[in-house]
């Protein structure tokens, strides 16, 4: 096509813009105008109307076709001439032009063997199904009851720190996290969890699954061996994978992860994962004589200890039990901690604990994630903390959820006892409830989802899903009523998924 082609007037017509759309219309001719070259309707080298004569033709301001000429032109679709007008560029590559842009929607899912994922990358995409995203559904577990957050407050602060804002505070901050908020959460630790302590071990992470993360990535190489509990928490699971390593997945008992068994698959881990306070998902506390076991253990072998404390405020008989990282005399624990369960999981605020010896090199890894947790909600937080309001919203849920564990157990005993059964586990956000008899939960689930509730189902938990049958009820974010109804919707669906296995 010769350069004195010039666009005919037709095919501007062709053009569609939607002047009751949100984007604005400059943009709109921007997509339009670009789709049309790469699509081929405007060949490379075609002289475009002048901005005057376009915006005449579709009845638009002329500032609007300057815009968005200037867009094209700025990135590359149209060039300049000196007193000639704008040209579609002649130097788009072939591959460019005549590709259907893309929707969304319409990409194609790719196969896991033609992504070109790393192995660990496609273990990591294909072995765990975490959600992505979730409805807040009765029973889902680990979830706070959201509606007794001090809003209020918690806005008021955060407005306080942004007002008041100096600008250092908005610069790189200190990756280990504001001094403030490693001091109060030190302080917290030390008098609430018998964690022992100073605020430089403190690292301020995004969320305890950084802290996996982060631990994971610094631990473990490719061919070590690292215990994870089963049943077990795919966070801990995720964060082994990707630090390349095939987790070896160590069986329960009553008293804690078993080491006997974890001894005979896999002797001498690198790393092992434990939830002592609560077990993940099975509710169990680990024992006395297990802890001091598991310590032993771990400084003759060289292993670290991810002690995992996720949700350990909330103990409903007598007063919470110490960490495991308080008997820890060698220096072979890291703890990991969050706001997700004290407060709400969307403030992404979780900490680390690590030992002396341990600081610098997290300190250096924490840099090549996010580099620093956003400081503004650090600074609100921090003061959350300092005055008092974090200790009395978490006494005033920890006697709320008190109510509610009461009131599952007595659901699961009463309503659901047909089918399943739980042991009391009186701490924590969510009971874990075992089929009576054959039982499959992931059909359960499904049907669930239809009626708006969420229940998950044990074998979530355990390799290849092949574990025992039942669901983890959460009851933490859920009032009375709440509970009653979903354990009534749940009896019907379990007595409808009993009548069908039956058929
Ligand atoms: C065992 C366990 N650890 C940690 C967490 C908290 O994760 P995060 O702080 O990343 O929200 C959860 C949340 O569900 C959990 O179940």
């Amino acid at each position: 096509m010769s350069r004195s082609n010039r666009l005919p007037l037709s095919e501007i017509h062709t053009i569609q813009l939607d002047q009751s759309d949100p984007e604005p219309l400059y943009r709109q001719l921007y997509r339009a105008v670009r789709e049309a070259i790469l699509l081929g309707r405007f060949p490379p080298g075609i002289r475009l109307p002048s901005s005057r004569a376009f915006a005449r033709e579709l009845n638009l301001s002329r500032n609007t076709v300057v815009n968005a000429y200037d867009q094209l032109t700025d990135e590359g679709f149209l060039e300049r001439r000196h007193g000639s007008g704008s040209y579609i560029t002649e130097t788009i590559p072939d591959r460019y032009l005549r590709a259907q842009p893309k929707q969304a929607e319409d990409k194609p899912k790719p196969k896991s063997e033609d992504t070109g994922l790393s192995q660990r990358g496609r273990r990591l995409a294909t072995q765990i199904d975490t959600p992505r995203s979730e409805k807040l559904l009765p029973f889902m577990p680990g979830l706070p009851d959201l509606a007794q957050i001090p809003l209020e407050r918690w806005s008021r602060l955060v407005s306080k720190h942004w007002r008041d804002v100096k600008p250092d505070m908005l610069g790189y901050g200190n990756v280990g996290g504001l001094p403030q908020l490693r001091k109060a959460v030190a302080e917290y630790l030390k008098a609430c969890r018998a964690v022992t302590c100073h605020a430089d071990q403190v690292i301020i992470t995004a969320g305890a699954q950084q802290g996996l993360d982060l631990a994971c990535r610094l631990l473990l190489d490719e061919g070590d061996t690292a215990w994870l509990e089963t049943p077990g928490y795919h966070g801990a699971q995720g964060a082994m994978i990707s630090a390349g390593i095939q987790p070896v997945r160590v069986p329960m008992d009553r008293e804690g992860i078993d080491l006997a068994a974890g001894k005979k698959l896999a002797p001498k881990p690198r790393l092992i994962y434990v939830t002592p306070s609560h077990q993940y998902p099975t509710g169990i506390t680990m024992s006395l004589a297990r802890r001091l076991d598991l310590l032993a253990n771990a400084e003759t072998w060289g292993s670290y200890i991810l002690e995992d404390d996720y949700d350990s405020e909330f103990r409903y008989d007598g007063r919470p039990l110490a960490s495991l990282q308080g008997l820890d005399t060698a220096g072979r624990v890291i703890y990991v901690g969050t706001f997700s369960k004290v407060l709400f999981p969307a403030l992404r605020l979780g900490y680390l604990v690590v030992p002396d010896n341990l600081i610098d090199a997290f300190l250096a890894g924490r840099c090549y994630l996010d580099r620093q947790a956003p400081s503004i909600t650090q600074a609100a937080l921090a003061e959350f903390i300092e005055s008092g309001w974090f200790l009395s919203h978490v006494r005033r849920m920890r006697h709320a959820y008190a109510h509610r564990y009461r009131v599952m157990n007595e659901l699961v005993k009463n309503v659901l006892s047909p089918w399943l059964s739980a042991d009391p586990t009186p701490a924590g956000m969510h009971l874990t409830a075992y089929a009576k008899g054959p039982l499959d939960d992931q059909a359960v689930h499904q049907e669930a989802k239809k009626r708006k509730l969420l229940l998950r189902p044990l074998t979530d938990y355990y390799p290849d899903r092949k574990g025992p049958s039942g669901f983890v009820l959460g009851y933490a974010g859920f009032d009375e009523t709440q509970l009653r109804r979903a354990a009534a919707e749940t009896a019907a669906l379990l007595e409808h998924a009993g009548s069908v296995s039956e058929q």
